[in-house]
């Protein structure tokens, strides 16, 4: 894969994909470690006299956070001082890319407005439909992905460009590959810290993630902790009704099988922290079990033992809280682990969509860890060793 750095810039029309995905609050756009980031590319790439064009999505069809991108132009231009104009896709773009001047910058509307998230096209295909066909008739450019958190989809704008121009690797998406090629020059004592309420995917990585050698322990907790408690036989009580409501239980035969093929690398909970009658948090054991009690963490002796692996670890890689840190007395979970990773000797990423705002509540900041990555789902496809489309199209 060719580097940003190794690329001729000035005069180049320069179309960088980025991920500005971020949450929105009241209508207004948080600004997040992805935005300023990427604000730096864009700054570098107009620092070099390129015709810089940004292509980002923001949210999924349907949902609140589905917006425009007009936001997100001025949280940029703020950050860079450098004017970003933003142009809608019902505007003439092709006119306005071609128009532009050295190191000027554009950034167009939503990729997700022209329906590209239903597209899982080849790249082939892309290239000669809609909006990728018209921005490959630009010439003298470039195509720079710069965002790991995007390339496991084979939507139009992280893999339709590739085929028709010179395309490069940015300095974001490089400091994520550079962090994960540890997985494969740390030879053991590998350790992936899985947590959250997202368990499909997680249960869909688990397996090939150990048979990969990228991880040789996997640490489980939140409610992803819980469903392999529960394939292992044991019944919670109140939270039960929980887990059933919400579909868990539909992944009670995957929990299993990975515990009968893999049951001395899955680390679990030997203990919960619980909220009792008066809204305080209290200690169950996993053999106390069951309780009326809701739980909401995992408990002191299960980060007493989860830090003991943490330790034992030349590599360590978080992905997921450990309960449910916003409720009041259960971010001891995530946090003690946190903590621990941040300040032993293992080489630290961490991933994970909400992992930031959990840091900064801790008092912790991205700088202690090795490396902060900014992608979630696409991190852990790497980590099960699947081929992602974005950084496939980059190696041709
Ligand atoms: C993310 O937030 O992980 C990326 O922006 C990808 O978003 P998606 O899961 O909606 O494709």
């Amino acid at each position: 894969m060719n580097s940003i750095y190794s690329a001729k810039l000035k005069g180049k029309t320069v179309f960088l994909r980025c991920d500005l995905n971020s949450t929105i609050i009241a209508g207004r756009v948080a600004l997040s470690s992805r935005i300023r980031e990427h604000a730096k590319t864009i700054y570098f790439l107009s620092e070099e006299d390129a015709k810089t064009v940004v292509l980002s999505h923001q949210g999924r069809e349907g949902r609140d956070d589905f917006v425009d991108l007009q936001r997100h132009s001025k949280l940029i231009k703020k950050l860079i001082d450098k004017p970003v104009k933003f142009v809608k896709w019902n505007e003439d773009y092709v006119k306005k890319i071609k128009e532009m001047k050295n190191g000027e910058i554009i950034l167009l509307d939503n990729t997700r407005f022209l329906a590209e998230e239903g597209k899982e096209l080849t790249p082939e295909e892309h290239a000669k439909t809609g909006f990728i066909k018209k921005l490959t008739s630009i010439p003298n450019s470039i195509f720079v992905q710069d965002a790991l958190s995007v390339c496991h989809r084979s939507h139009a704008s992280v893999v339709g460009l590739s085929c028709c121009m010179h395309s490069y690797v940015g300095p974001v998406l490089q400091r994520d590959l550079d962090a994960l090629s540890k997985l494969n020059e740390i030879k053991d004592s590998k350790t992936l810290v899985l947590g959250g309420a997202k368990v499909k995917d997680s249960l869909k990585i688990i397996e090939k993630t150990l048979i990969k050698n990228y991880a040789n322990k996997i640490i489980v907790g939140g409610v992803l902790g819980e469903v392999f408690l529960k394939a292992k036989g044991i019944k919670f009580g109140a939270k039960d009704k929980f887990l059933e409501e919400k579909g868990f239980n539909e992944f009670n035969s995957k929990a299993k099988s990975i515990l009968e093929k893999f049951s001395d690398k899955i680390v679990l909970p030997i203990d919960l922290g619980a909220e009792n009658n008066n809204c305080k948090r209290t200690e169950i054991k996993i053999k106390n079990l069951p309780s009326e009690l809701m739980i909401y963490d995992i408990g002191w002796e299960t980060i007493e033992k989860y830090k003991k692996v943490i330790k034992e670890s030349k590599l360590t890689i978080f992905n997921g809280p450990m309960g449910m840190f916003e409720r009041n007395g259960f971010a001891l979970g995530t946090k003690k682990i946190l903590e621990c990773i941040a300040f032993s000797r293992t080489f630290s990423i961490i991933g994970g969509g909400d992992t930031e705002k959990a840091l900064m509540n801790f008092g912790l900041m991205p700088q202690d860890f090795n490396h902060l990555s900014l992608a979630g789902k696409a991190l852990l496809s790497y980590l099960a060793g699947e081929k992602l489309p974005g950084l496939e199209v980059l190696k041709k």
